[in-house]
């Protein structure tokens, strides 16, 4: 018997160079006469986290080993492969172990074929065997979500064939001893589902289809993932194999794909912030100086404040809520407890365990308790004044070592911090609405926020689960500084008379889950028009459009009626529908202040929307408000539904082409004005003809 360990740190990623070591492994073992069984195990806490993603990028060398040829070795031996999984096992990791006799796993593992995520399928024999193993419905299920599933779950399904509560490696040790025969999974045939006849495999086909999103908007992938599935269904295993790598290859390099590696890497990008790798905040848990979070606070109990207790008590660390609003507190009490009963009803909590959550947020209205907090929130009314006075006060009460932050969306840290006595110790923590859900999260660095308190916040980023980027202290932060060029755009487009539902339209059709009116009758006109006061931009439209619907009290979804008007029969009230007074008064105030209409193609309303984006991305890289262009883009995909399949508005510039995007801003700033104006570094990196990439700018 030999145990041979996938060991390639840190996720035992199977690279070219490291399948040639595992293939030369593999190959002596098989030759070895003494050896009648083999297993393979993970090294570095895990299995293998698959296919080195980096490697897509550059051609086959020639003469490279690569997973297919380690999984042909395994699949043509005659003696008995045993994969003891411990950890994860995704992707070609997993794919190795579907190639393998028996697999068997512990409690803690889980195991997923992520690759739909980077906008591929499954490429080394993945969507042939599983189809095989399980039946091609549920192979479909699991192929085309692509999470990583818990063992527990794999073991219902039929992937593994058992879980061990022990010692995973001496539980296939002694399982290998008893020489196990062969089960090869390439030897069976491919099924449907139990009780479902071969005959309505074209009918799960064409289901599958019509259940992912269009080829041409997200869809790519998953739709030549079905293809694959459809050739395990109706091919012998070779030829559907051969399927499986001409289908793989056309994903490789197709646009999607790359803009979602590109995603994938600038994700893991977020935390290198140069001058913090002393603190080893990549790895908080192996790093001294970050500060333990044991008990958090929050001031203010609006929807904010909740959202934010809850993403604590997700986490496991005890929040105490402070507000002197009973009403508040009540409206607060019942958000919370509302939302762990649904995670209840959704079989994501048990009952205890929501209990027990609800138990560890404690309402109050006073302030002393926040005395012992590690860290304190605020989430109070957005007003410069107001926030000075908690910060005040916070200094004054929280223990000297705690730290303190603000969810301002768009206000100065600085002056915040100039309120206390420990401005190294304040920072921002600008969450997303609704906070417990959005995945984004921007840590905003004041002047004198130290290296400690940064550290800090990326290991809170890391424990609350959310996608933490650092932002420069600029008016907006990267976020809503950008967003107010790109609702700048629309508004201007709705008055040149382009209706609001027009524009949302072809910006859905780009990808964004929502255009940017019902964007911003989501998060109410109040608040834009509030936002405008803050940076002294009130009043200075061309017409006073916004500044009407506020005052009739049109203040977006939660009124019922904003840029558009709701109806509690459609979609829950959730459904934006165009509404034909809004379009009148954009049509009368233009006419009034001299706006000429416009008619527009839908090229130009994505231009005009997407180059506002990136030409103030630009600046912010320019200004070092933003650290690097991936994480522009990991602020958009993931607070503002960019499309991920298009990268990011950064990566989108350079998947135009910067030349193309600089020249139309000229254009723009010809036609529209000084707003327009292209950024230094748009104009440098357009004018570099040998790379012309954001990217590498
Ligand atoms: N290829 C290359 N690098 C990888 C990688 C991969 N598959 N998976 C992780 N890494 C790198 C990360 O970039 C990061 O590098 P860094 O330290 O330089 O920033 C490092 O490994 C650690 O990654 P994480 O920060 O994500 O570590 P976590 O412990 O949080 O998560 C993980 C580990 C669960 C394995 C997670 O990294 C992950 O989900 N990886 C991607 C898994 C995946 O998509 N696999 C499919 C690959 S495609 C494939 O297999 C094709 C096949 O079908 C032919």
């Amino acid at each position: 018997m030999r145990v041979i360990t996938l060991d390639n740190p840190p996720v035992n990623a199977l690279s070219f160079a490291y399948c040639a070591k595992l293939y030369e492994a593999i190959e002596a073992a098989h030759a070895d006469d003494s050896v009648e069984a083999i297993v393979f195990t993970g090294a570095n806490g895990l299995f293998s986290g698959g296919a080195d993603v980096n490697d897509f990028n550059n051609e086959l060398p020639a003469g490279a080993v690569t997973i297919r040829d380690v999984i042909r070795a395994v699949e043509l031996s005659i003696k008995p492969h045993i994969a003891a999984i411990d950890g994860v096992a995704l992707g070609g990791g997993l794919e190795l172990a579907l190639a393998c006799d028996y697999r068997i796993a512990t409690p803690r593992s889980k195991l997923g074929l992520p690759e739909i995520k980077l906008g591929l399928l499954p490429g080394a024999g993945g969507t042939q065997r599983l189809p095989r193993l399980i039946g091609a419905r549920a192979a479909l299920e699991f192929m085309l979500k692509g999470s990583a599933v818990p063992a527990a779950r794999v073991l219902e399904l039929g992937i593994l064939d058992e879980i061990v509560d022990g010692n995973v490696l001496e539980r296939a040790i002694s399982l290998a001893k008893e020489i196990p025969p062969k089960r090869r999974i390439s030897a069976l045939e491919a099924t449907i589902a139990p009780d479902v006849p071969m005959q309505a495999a074209p009918f799960v086909v064409a289901q599958a289809h019509k259940m992912v999103p269009p080829e041409d908007n997200g869809g790519f992938a998953a739709h030549k993932l079905i293809d694959a599935v459809q050739a395990a269904v109706e091919l012998p295993f070779a030829f559907g194999v051969a399927r499986e790598a001409r289908l793989f290859d056309e994903l490789v390099h197709s646009k999607a794909s790359l803009a979602l590696r590109h995603v994938f890497f600038a994700e893991r990008e977020l935390s290198k912030v140069p001058g913090l790798e002393a603190t080893q905040q990549c790895h908080p848990e192996r790093s001294r100086r970050t500060l333990a979070i044991a008990k958090a606070g929050v001031v203010g109990a609006g929807t904010m404040g909740s959202g934010i207790a809850i993403t604590f008590a997700q986490s496991g660390v005890p929040v105490v809520v402070v507000d002197t609003n009973e009403e508040a507190v009540d409206k607060a009490r019942q958000t919370v407890m509302g939302m762990f009963m649904y995670q209840v009803q959704k079989g994501r909590l048990t009952q205890e365990e929501a209990w027990q959550r609800g138990q560890s947020i404690t309402f109050t209205d006073d302030w002393r308790e926040l005395a012992d907090a590690d860290l304190v929130v605020e989430a109070v009314f957005e007003d410069p004044e107001v926030k000075r006075e908690v910060f005040a006060k916070l200094d004054g009460i929280v223990k000297p070592e705690g730290l303190l932050a603000s969810n301002t969306s768009t206000l100065d840290i600085d002056a915040m911090a100039a309120a206390t006595g420990r401005p190294q110790k304040v920072l921002g923590l600008h969450f997303f609405v609704p906070a417990n859900i959005m995945p984004l999260l921007e840590i905003v660095r004041g002047r004198a926020t130290s290296a400690q308190t940064l550290a800090t916040a990326f290991a809170i980023g890391k424990m609350l689960k959310k996608k933490a980027v650092l932002s420069g202290n600029a008016f907006g932060f990267i976020g809503n500084r950008m967003v107010f060029d790109y609702v700048r755009e629309a508004f201007a487009l709705a008055e040149e008379g382009t209706t609001p539902a027009r524009v949302d339209a072809v910006m859905k059709a780009f990808g964004f889950p929502m255009g940017p009116f019902a964007m911003s009758d989501l998060s109410g006109l109040d608040i834009g028009l509030h936002v405008q006061k803050l940076q002294g931009k009130a009043g200075q439209g061309r017409t006073n459009v916004l500044e009407q619907l506020v005052e009739q009290k049109r203040l977006g979804q939660k009124a019922m009626a904003g840029f558009f008007k709701y109806d509690k029969a459609v979609g829950k009230g959730r459904e934006p529908i165009a509404d034909s007074v809004v379009e009148q008064l954009f049509a009368q105030e233009a006419c009034k202040a001299g706006i000429a209409s416009r008619v527009v193609t839908d090229r130009e309303i994505r231009e005009r929307l997407l180059y506002a984006l990136i030409n103030r991305g630009a600046y912010l890289l320019e200004e070092g408000v933003a650290l690097r262009p991936g994480d522009i883009d990991i602020v958009f995909v993931y607070g503002y539904g960019f499309p991920p399949h298009h990268g990011g508005p950064m990566w989108y510039a350079d998947e135009v082409g910067v030349a193309r995007v600089y020249e139309r801003i000229r254009e723009f700033e010809a036609t529209f004005g000084p707003q327009w104006k292209p950024s230094a570094l748009l104009a440098r990196v357009a004018a570099s003809h040998d790379v012309g990439s954001l990217a590498h700018a």
